[in-house]
C-alpha cells in the first residue's frame, strides 16, 4: 500500500471516558477516505515495544460508549528514553505512516508539540478529566467526570443530613479545579475549594465560620468539594509517583481532603466525613457529550491531515471545532475560569 494512506493513533497520559469514541471516530473517518489505520499500543511506549495493531472498521466496532482505551496507554514520552525520538522516526518510516495522530493531555501533548517541532507530521487531540489542556473549552472525559462527581455529592447529601454532618468530598483535576467546580455547582454544594484560590489561613478560617453559622442557623448539614491539588495554608498534599520517579516531575496528588476534615472538625466541632472519589471518576461509560465530542474531534483531526495541517490540535471554541497550533498548547495549564467560579460562589454558606 501506498505509504501516504496510511495514518498512526495512539493514546497517552491517564486513561478516561471517551477515548474509545476519539478512536473510533479517527479510525473509521480515516478508512472512508482510503486510509489504513495502525494503533500503536500503550502511548508512545508501543514504538519501542514493537507493538501495534491494524484498526480495521470491525476492531473499532461497538466501543463508542466503552471506558478506557482499546490501545492501552502509558505516561512514557519518547524524551524519557534513550534516542527516544529518532526511534519513533525509524519506527514511523518504517511502518509508511503519514501522520500520527495523538490522543493526550498536557503532558502528552507538550511531547507531541516537541516531536512536531522535530519535523513528525502529528495532530492532536486534547482528552484528559482535568480539563486543564489550553486552547479548547473542554477535553474528552472532564463531563464524564463532572456527572460521576455530580452523582457522588448528591449521594453525600443524603448522608449529610441524615446525620447532620459536613460531608467532604475530594476529587481529581491536579492542578486545577474544573471538576470540583462545575460538579460543586451542578450540586449546590456549600463551598468549593480550588487550587486557583489557594486556602490561606483566612480562607480555612472563613469556611469554618459558614459551616458552623449554618449549624447555628438550623441547617444541620453541609457538602463540601475539594479538589486534590488545593493548596492549605501553604502546602499541596502530594508524594512521589513511584512507577515514574526520577524521570519526571508528576508526583501523585491527593490526602488534601481528609486535611481539610480534619481542620473543619477540630475547629468547628462539627461531625466531619471525608470521601476520595478516586479513579472512579476517571472510568465507566462516557456521557454522551464526551462521546459527540470525541467524534467531532476524530472528523477533525482527519481533516487537519488531508489539508496537511500538521503540528496542530482540535479544539473547542464556542460551539466550533476548530484547530490551535500545539505550540500554543504545550506546557501551559488553563486554569479554571473565575467568573464561572463566582457563579458557583453565589450558593456557598
Ligand atoms: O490527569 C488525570 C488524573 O486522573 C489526575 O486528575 C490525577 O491527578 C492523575 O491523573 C492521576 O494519575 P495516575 O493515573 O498516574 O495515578
Amino acid at each position: 500500500m501506498d505509504s501516504k494512506k496510511k495514518i498512526g493513533i495512539l493514546t497517552g497520559g491517564g486513561d478516561c471516558p471517551g477515548l474509545n469514541a476519539a478512536i473510533r471516530a479517527t479510525a473509521k473517518t480515516a478508512i472512508k477516505s482510503g486510509y489504513e489505520v495502525t494503533g500503536i499500543n500503550h502511548g508512545w511506549s508501543g514504538f519501542f515495544e514493537d507493538d501495534y495493531e491494524i484498526l480495521d472498521r470491525y476492531r473499532t466496532s461497538g466501543i463508542i460508549d466503552r471506558g478506557g482505551t482499546i490501545l492501552g496507554t502509558s505516561r512514557l514520552s519518547p524524551f524519557q528514553v534513550e534516542n527516544g525520538p529518532q526511534r519513533v522516526f525509524d519506527e514511523f518510516q518504517r511502518l509508511g505512516l503519514k501522520a500520527l495522530v495523538v490522543v493526550g493531555g498536557e503532558g502528552t501533548l507538550s511531547a507531541t508539540n516537541r516531536m512536531s517541532q522535530m519535523g513528525l507530521p502529528v495532530v492532536g487531540i486534547p482528552k484528559t478529566i482535568d480539563n486543564d489542556v489550553a486552547g479548547t473549552n473542554f477535553t474528552i472525559g472532564f463531563q464524564t467526570a463532572v456527572q460521576i462527581a455530580t452523582d457522588a455529592l448528591d449521594r453525600l447529601r443524603s448522608t449529610a443530613e441524615s446525620h447532620h454532618r459536613v460531608m467532604l468530598l475530594e476529587v481529581m483535576g491536579r492542578h486545577t479545579g474544573w471538576i470540583a467546580t462545575y460538579a460543586g455547582m451542578a450540586n449546590g454544594a456549600d463551598a468549593i475549594l480550588i487550587p486557583e484560590i489557594p486556602l490561606d489561613k483566612g480562607k480555612v478560617e472563613e469556611l469554618c465560620q459558614m459551616l458552623k453559622k449554618r449549624n447555628q442557623k438550623g441547617v444541620t448539614f453541609s457538602v463540601v468539594v475539594v479538589a486534590e491539588g488545593t493548596e492549605v495554608e501553604g502546602k499541596t498534599i502530594q508524594r512521589p509517583n513511584p512507577d515514574i520517579a526520577g524521570k519526571t516531575d508528576t508526583p501523585i496528588l491527593g490526602g488534601v481532603g481528609n486535611v481539610i476534615g480534619g481542620i473543619i472538625e477540630d475547629k468547628t466541632g462539627l461531625e466531619t466525613r471525608v470521601t476520595t472519589l478516586g479513579y472512579v471518576q476517571r472510568g465507566g461509560i462516557p456521557v454522551a457529550y464526551d462521546r459527540s465530542l470525541a467524534t467531532a474531534f476524530g472528523v477533525k483531526a482527519v481533516e487537519l491531515i488531508e489539508e496537511g495541517k500538521y503540528g496542530e490540535m482540535t479544539a473547542l471554541r464556542g460551539n466550533r471545532i476548530v484547530s490551535v497550533p500545539l505550540e500554543k498548547v504545550a506546557g501551559k495549564t488553563k486554569l479554571v475560569n473565575l467568573n464561572i467560579y463566582r457563579v458557583a460562589e453565589i450558593f456557598f454558606g
